[in-house]
């Protein structure tokens, strides 16, 4: 193996980005995330449940492990390889999930399908989220809930801040995009006239903070590296190169590390609709 290559699978690509996701990402992050999405919208036994954008399917195989069998689950994705993971991953605990592929801004679903809508972290990267919210409330049954949740702006999110201005000082603009792109510089107000538009009367918005801890700087940057379409730029670049920007992180997290690495606080919209 040539040297650039064995040092590029060294750093991230012993698995795919949807594999790395599913396993880094979701049990630090996206798990415990949905955990608190779901109780937002008391789920009862038999309803019908979208999850909308729902990469490898972490709020989906929630909702089933909840619901059992009464109820129907659809996790609905744009990414082929995100619903290959989501399969795999639930028929192995046995989920009875329905993976549908398909873009929010045109559900493939009857008007009034579903008893409950949740879409976590994924309205930020449609690129027409009015359609997207619109949708939701079309194949939303009468009297049916939605539970979207979305990143506050990156100011709020310390590691990310630190992460966002060492990739743009030693990897490039669109590396630093690319980790500013989860994080939307949306407000209250801004989601709140997403659900007005969309048709709803009522919603409640809260801000709930929750905290990522990584077992070293250097693992957050590599698992993030790994699980995201950062893998490419930063694979490209001389080990020197991510070295430094490891260094930098390392220094600017300095007041976030403790004795088991390194935790900072993640802040997140939560909008729940009633109808
Ligand atoms: C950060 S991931 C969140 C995934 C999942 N909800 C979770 O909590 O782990 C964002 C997801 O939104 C999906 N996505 C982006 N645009 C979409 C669209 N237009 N329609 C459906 N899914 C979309 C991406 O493919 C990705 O899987």
């Amino acid at each position: 193996m040539a040297k650039r290559e064995r040092e590029t699978a060294g750093w991230q690509l012993e698995q795919s980005a949807p594999e790395a996701y599913e396993r880094y990402l979701v049990p630090a992050m996206f798990a415990p995330w949905a955990e608190r999405l779901i109780d937002e919208v008391d789920l009862e036994s038999d309803d019908r449940v979208l999850d909308v954008g729902c990469g490898t399917g972490i709020v989906a195989r929630r909702v089933a492990d909840r619901v059992g069998g009464a109820g129907t689950v659809v996790g609905l994705d744009i990414n082929e390889k995100m619903l290959e993971v989501a399969e795999t991953t639930a028929a192995e605990s046995r989920l009875e999930v329905e993976w549908r592929h398909g873009d929010a801004t045109d559900l493939p679903f009857s008007d009034g399908t579903f008893d409950v809508v949740l879409c976590q972290q994924a309205l930020q990267f449609v690129t027409e989220p009015p359609t997207a919210f619109q949708e939701m409330h079309r194949v939303l049954s009468p009297g049916g809930r939605i539970a979207v949740s979305v990143w506050r702006p990156l100011e709020y999110n310390p590691g990310y801040v630190k992460l966002a201005k060492a990739l743009e000082s030693h990897v490039g603009d669109d590396a630093e995009a690319m980790m500013r792109s989860p994080f939307p510089e949306w407000n209250g107000d801004d989601l709140g006239t997403l659900a007005r538009d969309a048709g709803f009367d009522k919603w409640s918005l809260t801000i709930e903070i929750g905290s990522m801890r990584y077992p070293s700087v250097e693992e957050f940057v590599r698992r993030e590296a790994a699980s995201s379409p950062l893998s490419e730029p930063l694979g490209n670049v001389e080990s020197e190169v991510r070295e430094t920007l490891v260094e930098e992180v390392r220094s600017a997290l300095e007041d976030y590390t403790d004795d088991e690495g390194v935790v900072f606080p993640m802040e997140s919209y939560f909008l729940v609709t009633q109808q």
